[in-house]
């Protein structure tokens, strides 16, 4: 997406308004975080990202060069439920360091959320390696910054599982989806978490204390009626896609500064 049709579509996450203020840019990445808005949950994550994004860009492409990994078609089996359009506008909430976009079709138009700027600064040299029309912004998902109904494309592929408000996140992203739009959400299952993240260096400390994942269908509102539950990779991730219900059209915003 290019960045004036970004700007046309922020709003405040705060007041679901639109900007009064400037927008703050961090890195040349729109920001919506300021110091002590990230708690609980979230603000833990956001330690362990903002180590690993330091490192992510050139540690990923090594690991996958070194093992010969095909994490193209390994992605494009976890999304094979999207269903993107030339110049879809579309939305990954946390969005890491791009490994899913590289797997989408070039011609759409992507923006990206996450809640850590290292993982987004890994993104920022990542995508840059393919022509990608890709605007990231800095921000919670759990309280989008953008305007209703502005998207016809939402997913989200791993985090959600440790979110402090997983039903809000899942609420936000109906709400930034128009009418009819798919929305596609994922993460590890808890036998993922068991086998690898608990045993990994630097990592499992963020895990010890953790309940045990479930894919959040409760999460889904009532009058989604086509929400299906699936397992890939050998059921270490869950799938979950529905459709946008008209009846869900929550049209909050739209007043003025
Ligand atoms: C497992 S990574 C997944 C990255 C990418 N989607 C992928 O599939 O490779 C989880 C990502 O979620 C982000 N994250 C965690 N909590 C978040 C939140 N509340 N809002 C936005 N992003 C969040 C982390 O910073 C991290 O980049």
């Amino acid at each position: 997406m290019a960045l004036d049709s970004l700007l046309e579509i922020l709003q405040d996450p705060r007041t679901r308004q639109p900007l009064c203020e400037p927008v703050r840019y961090v890195f040349g990445i729109p920001t919506f975080l300021k110091e002590g808005d990230v708690v609980g949950q979230n603000a833990k994550y956001q330690k362990m990202y903002d180590n690993i994004g330091r490192f992510t860009g050139s540690v990923f492409w090594f690991i996958c060069r070194l093992f010969r990994l095909d994490m193209v078609s390994k992605r494009k089996e976890l999304l094979s439920e999207l269903v993107i359009r030339s110049k879809d506008k579309v939305l990954e909430t946390s969005i890491g360091a791009g490994a899913n976009i590289a797997a989408l079709p070039l011609d759409a138009e992507y923006v990206g959320v996450d809640i850590s700027i290292e993982m987004l600064r890994a993104c920022q040299k990542y995508s840059l390696l393919k022509p990608y029309h890709l605007q990231l912004v800095h921000a919670n998902a759990e309280k989008l910054p953008f305007r209703d109904e502005s998207f016809d494309v939402v997913f989200h592929f791993g985090g959600i599982n440790f979110f402090n408000d997983i039903p809000g996140a899942i609420r936000e992203m109906i709400r930034v989806a128009k009418p009819g739009a798919q929305i596609l959400i994922g993460d590890e299952t808890q036998i993922h978490v068991e086998s690898w993240y608990s045993k990994l260096p630097f990592v499992k400390k963020y895990f010890c204390d953790t309940p045990p994942v479930l894919p959040p269908m409760d999460a889904i509102p009532s009058q989604i009626k086509d929400a299906k539950l699936s397992y890939k990779w050998a059921g270490t991730m869950y799938v979950i896609t529905f459709t946008k219900s008209t009846l869900l059209s929550d049209r909050g915003g739209g007043g003025t500064c």
